[in-house]
């Protein structure tokens, strides 16, 4: 059973958040025994997001390399209309909300047909990293005075099962970045069921997912030159380091990433320079390399449409419709639970 925590922002009444323990969590699902015991080592990605990590990832969206962000949020400035006349009035809830950069151009066109005491939606934001996403929901309430926000500080799992009672009649559940693309195929159709189960029948999905376009603008993307994605990639030892009273020599990783033509993702990988061991005290677990052995730290997939339809559909979502950019590199759909 989660531990779970509820507070009361005593700065704003507009503001609650519940907060999972992860330690207890990991203690009895050992994803990173798991991973670091497995051949080939593997790390889930979510360890990437500390704070540090989710300030990293801030500058990734930034760079002149890494086209997603701002490819979507053009996307969504254009849709973000149609959006709200598809859905009317509802509670969204953001899976993996980190800065809610983007959100804020959808939190804008609800807040624009919402009435006096009559808002058109209700902001229920989703992260494992606490401090961004209680900043992110501060900076909202500040733009949007009236703007009810609760947020849950937790994985997609424990929030799904915890969400708090509903205010409003219909919920959507907003999953933006290409976040799915760090699911295997199994563990989205995993992720989408859960996530129907927590839907009512005709509720709504909208999903911002990267398509599949030229390698190099894709291996450009995850290997910036000024290395901040390779200073994210080492940012998941540091932070089993302190969350797990972990020794891994950073110094001695390498961050590499390169596009997996065959299953349509990119990979990142820390690769162990020298023969080594590392050693986290809270788990128990002592982990030795030789050279050059690698952690596979995230797979980033690259979608068609079709694809992604293809995958709604078998999960219990029909679509409604779908937007792209004009160079095709980035997709947004929206589904209703059937
Ligand atoms: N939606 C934002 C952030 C994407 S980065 C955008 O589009 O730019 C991915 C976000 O998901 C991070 O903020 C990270 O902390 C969060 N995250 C990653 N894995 C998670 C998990 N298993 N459960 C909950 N949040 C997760
Ligand atoms: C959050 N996620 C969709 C990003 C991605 O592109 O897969 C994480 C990231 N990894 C390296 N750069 C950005």
């Amino acid at each position: 059973m989660d531990q779970v925590l509820i507070f009361e922002d005593p700065e704003t009444e507009d503001f609650s958040w519940t907060e999972f323990d992860l330690k207890v969590e990991a203690a009895v699902g050992s994803d990173v025994v798991d991973g670091l015991t497995g051949a080939p080592k593997s790390l889930p990605p979510r360890y990437f997001y500390d704070d540090t990590g989710s300030l990293l990832f801030e500058q990734i969206t930034d760079l002149p390399e890494y086209y997603p962000t701002r490819t979507e949020e053009s996307i969504l400035a254009a849709a973000a209309a149609e959006i709200v006349e598809r859905t009317g009035t509802c509670e969204v809830i953001e899976l993996g909300s980190g800065s809610a950069r983007k959100t804020r151009v959808l939190i804008e066109a609800y807040w624009s047909v919402g009435r006096g005491d009559a808002p058109a939606l209700r902001y229920l934001p989703v992260d494992v990293s606490g401090q961004i996403l209680k900043d992110s929901s501060r900076e909202l309430i500040d733009s949007f005075p009236g703007l009810q926000v609760w947020g849950l500080i937790g994985t997609y799992e424990q929030a799904l099962a915890n969400l708090p009672p509903r205010e409003l009649d219909t919920r959507m559940v907003l999953f933006l970045g290409s976040t799915v693309g760090n699911l295997t195929p199994r563990e989205t159709v995993a992720f989408l069921r859960r996530t129907a189960s927590a839907l009512k029948s005709g509720e709504y999905f909208l999903i911002g997912f990267d398509l599949q376009k030229d390698i190099p603008v894709l291996e450009a993307a995850y290997n910036d030159a000024q290395g901040v994605t390779a200073a994210f990639n080492l940012n998941m030892l540091t932070h089993l380091n302190w969350r797990y009273e972990g020794d891994f020599d950073v110094d001695r990783f390498a961050h590499h990433a390169f596009y997996n033509q065959t299953e349509n993702q990119i990979e990142m990988h820390l690769v162990s320079e020298t023969e080594q061991r590392a050693t986290l005290g809270a788990l128990d677990l002592t982990v030795p390399f030789v050279a050059k052995e690698t952690i596979h730290t995230e797979i980033s997939r690259k979608f068609t449409v079709g694809d992604m339809h293809g995958v709604f559909q078998g999960c219990g979502f029909e679509p409604m419709s779908n937007w792209t950019d004009p160079n095709s590199w980035f997709a947004l759909a929206l589904y209703r639970k059937r």
